[in-house]
């Protein structure tokens, strides 16, 4: 067991601990995206595939697992970057090769931080109902009167924005850190990072542009 906890508090176990928890983390939102899309089938069969979801008596311990990735990913990214501080506190951004940066590794903070301000407003509204007066077998009533808000929408394709800059860097850093970092590959998984990234955040922001194009419930 000592050997697991080592190899946990190690600088590479932090870096897989967090690609892997990223990794499923992915798995989530496209599971999630299937999902959402079937609001465009209409009110009877989102709400009643929402109703689905909620009698699924794996539910609850999907929903801990899911609750558990997302602390997992976040807390140990952020203590390993206090660790990289206390070891460094001076210029450690000057280590960084230029050469290799790109918009998503440059931004990976600040997408972090929309990210977890999305989901604490996304899963309180949407989920938990705050700020709606409609009830849990609601669901499609909840999203279209949200997203009617060209306020709501627009932070919603400006989240989504961030998640495809966010995907686009972690997808390819999880693989490497997974061991996958080799001439030949390396411009694959690059490439499929990105793609990955434009078509997930990208099906995902046609969502609040439609919800705000049919203004709300009719
Ligand atoms: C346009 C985009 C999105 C729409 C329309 C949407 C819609 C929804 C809805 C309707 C729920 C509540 C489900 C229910 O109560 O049965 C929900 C839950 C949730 N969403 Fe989203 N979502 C979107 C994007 C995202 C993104 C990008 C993330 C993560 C980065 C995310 C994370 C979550 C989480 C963690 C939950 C709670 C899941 C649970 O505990 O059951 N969503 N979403």
């Amino acid at each position: 067991m000592r050997w697991l906890f080592d190899f946990l508090n190690s600088s590479i176990g932090k870096k897989v601990t967090v690609g892997l928890a990223g990794l499923l983390l992915c798995g989530f939102l496209l599971t999630h995206l299937a999902g959402n899309l079937i609001l465009f089938a209409g009110q009877a069969k989102f709400n009643a595939y929402a109703e689905f979801l909620e009698k699924n008596p794996l539910l609850p311990a999907l929903e801990i697992g899911l609750a558990a990735l997302f602390l997992i990913h976040i807390i140990v990214t952020l203590y390993a970057r206090w660790q990289n501080w206390q070891a460094r506190p001076v210029s450690y951004e000057m280590t960084v090769s230029k050469g290799g940066r790109t918009w998503g590794s440059r931004t990976m903070t600040y997408t972090a931080f929309l990210l977890l301000g999305f989901i604490i407003l996304h899963v309180a509204t949407l989920k938990y109902g705050l700020a709606t007066s409609f009830t849990e077998d609601e669901v499609f009533q909840r999203v279209m009167t949200f997203l009617k808000s060209p306020w709501m929408a627009g932070f919603y394709v400006l989240t989504m924005a961030g998640l495809g800059l966010h995907l686009s860097h972690g997808f390819e850093s999880a693989f490497q850190t997974l061991g996958v970092n080799h001439p030949k590959y390396t411009p694959v998984i690059k490439a499929a990072g990105i793609l990955f990234a434009v078509a997930v955040a990208g099906t995902f922001a046609v969502i609040p542009l439609w919800a705000y194009w049919q203004g709300g419930l009719k």
